[in-house]
């Protein structure tokens, strides 16, 4: 259907509305509602400035910023009616305003565009992902930090191209995976730092003429200083590239922690077994336990990387500063931020709740001749020999001992010193895999001390931060957001003695 009437917000220079296929293209209401708080938070802090600057009156901001907490309630309350006339949710959301506080609403838009506008909503919003998957970060590492403690001094087969290699301790199989999610959150955290500038107040593209302080609104909404060029600041979409590569990065960790507890719980592997509550049945097959949740994780990379690859596509080419182009930023972002928590709260789940065999683990450790660097080592220790030739003996051995079909430890001393006369006893103390792992001490080794050392370490390093992103249980809003449209007016005073002071 074609709306004929012309668009109320900036319909002044055009005599009909738009066709119905380009009002389609055009909106974005449908995605971009999801940015309601952030948008109503970031115009009460525009209407605030805007009166603490003398560029509209106290009471016009008053009514601006209580009637925008009441659209705010009846965008929660699931009473707001979206409409698709009015574009995107910056539109509804001044049109409502009109309707409920009338005249003044005119006046909030003054100093600013729908440029500088989304693109402050926008990081908002971003940031607010950001605090969420450092939570699930922190989470995920703590729930990983408790397999290892229970399991420091678990051997399990190590794998190089997935062949027995050596063998490792299951507390150092999880560390691995502590490291690789420590590195996504030091990703997180700086990608959150290098983004916390506000573009409110670029305008359009150029600045304003109107004495706004960008200062004060970048300080009301969090961030920890205005951008410095207007035209980067509405042009950038850095920081939603870096939210998604940082995400493509974790996912990929994800997948691979996924890909081996597909394995791991296989009936030839039986390392782990997956609670009920993360796997599920087939129709056909009643033996059957699939491990769903684990190969979904596995997947979620795909489309994380797609979206990534995608708004790379998107933001290529685009000469500065603003382009509509940029509307389509949103929609990849928000399906990776769905994507991507819901990946790291089902792994965190899963870890929590596999059952480790340990009994399995230890007779795979020693099976595949999984020692055998270490009797090459002994050869090298004890007799002096240089390694290349120690590595030769011992794969001698090795095929003396598939021949015989017997593990290395099997073989009698007369069979090792067939092959090498200076063999003795003492050989035998380094074929155990217990032996094995604990001789492993250089730094980052598999030995339960050094295992224990480094857990002690992630313990400490988690522990320090988490209370100053707390989540609020209302509505999922992280703190910053939830506090910029809950504090009354008095939000601008802080702010003020804080500048007189
Ligand atoms: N819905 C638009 C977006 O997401 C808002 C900015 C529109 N700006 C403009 N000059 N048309 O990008």
């Amino acid at each position: 259907m074609t709306d004929t009437t012309s668009n109320q917000m900036w319909g002044g220079r055009f005599a009909a509305g738009p066709d119905a296929i380009m009002e389609a293209i055009n909106a974005s209401i449908r995605f971009d509602q999801r940015m309601a708080a952030q948008d109503i938070a970031s115009s009460r802090a525009h209407a605030a400035m805007l009166a603490a600057t003398g560029v509209i009156t106290g009471s016009d901001a008053q009514a601006i910023r209580e009637g925008l907490l009441t659209v705010l309630s009846e965008i929660e309350a699931g009473t707001f009616q979206f409409s698709t006339a009015l574009e995107d949710i910056h539109m509804n959301v001044e049109a409502r305003l009109k309707e409920i506080i009338g005249e003044p609403a005119g006046r909030l838009h003054t100093g600013r565009s729908r440029n500088d506008q989304v693109a402050t909503d926008f990081k908002l919003w971003v940031r607010d992902q950001l605090d969420a998957a450092d939570a699930s970060l922190v989470a995920l590492i703590r729930a990983l930090l408790v397999q290892a403690g229970a399991g420091t001094d678990w051997v399990m087969p190590g794998f190089t191209h997935l062949q027995t290699a050596q063998p490792v301790t299951w507390g150092h199989h999880m560390m691995a995976y502590v490291e690789m999610f420590g590195r996504d959150l030091s990703r997180v955290r700086e990608a959150r730092a290098r983004m916390n500038e506000s573009p409110l107040g670029a305008a359009a593209l150029a600045g304003t003429s109107f004495p706004i302080d960008r200062d004060m609104t970048a300080a009301l909404l969090g961030f920890d200083r205005p951008a410095a060029n207007s035209m980067d600041a509405v042009a950038d979409r850095d920081f939603a590239l870096e939210f998604l590569s940082t995400a493509s990065i974790c996912a990929m960790h994800l997948s691979r922690f996924a890909e081996e507890l597909v394995i791991w719980s296989s009936a030839q592997f039986q390392f782990v077994t997956l609670s009920d509550r993360f796997s599920t049945g087939s129709s056909i097959m009643p033996q059957k336990k699939n491990p769903d949740a684990a190969e979904l994780i596995r997947a979620k990379v795909g489309r994380i990387f797609g979206a990534l690859t995608g708004l790379m596509m998107v933001m290529k080419g685009l000469p500065l500063t603003y382009s509509k182009d940029m509307q389509e930023d949103k929609e990849q972002v928000f399906d990776t931020a769905d994507s991507w928590m819901l990946a790291m709260a089902a792994m965190e789940s899963m870890v929590k709740d596999m059952t480790v065999n340990r009994d399995n683990l230890a007779a795979a450790a020693g099976s595949g001749f999984s020692t055998a660097t270490d009797l090459a080592d002994w050869l090298v220790r004890v007799l002096g020999m240089p390694f290349r030739e120690a590595h030769r003996i011992t794969g001698v051995l090795v095929a003396m001992a598939e021949t015989k079909m017997c593990d290395l430890c099997d073989l009698t001393l007369g069979d090792m010193q067939s092959i090498h006369a200076g063999i003795t006893d003492d050989v035998f103390s380094v074929l155990t895999v217990e032996n094995s792992v604990s001789s492993r001490m250089s730094y980052g080794g598999t030995a339960p001390a050094r295992v224990r050392a480094q857990i002690a370490r992630w313990k400490e390093r988690i522990a320090w931060r988490t209370s100053h992103h707390l989540y609020l249980p209302c509505w999922g809003l992280p703190h910053a957001v939830w506090m910029a449209n809950r504090s009354g007016p008095d939000l601008t005073a802080v702010w003020r003695s804080g500048q007189a002071g």
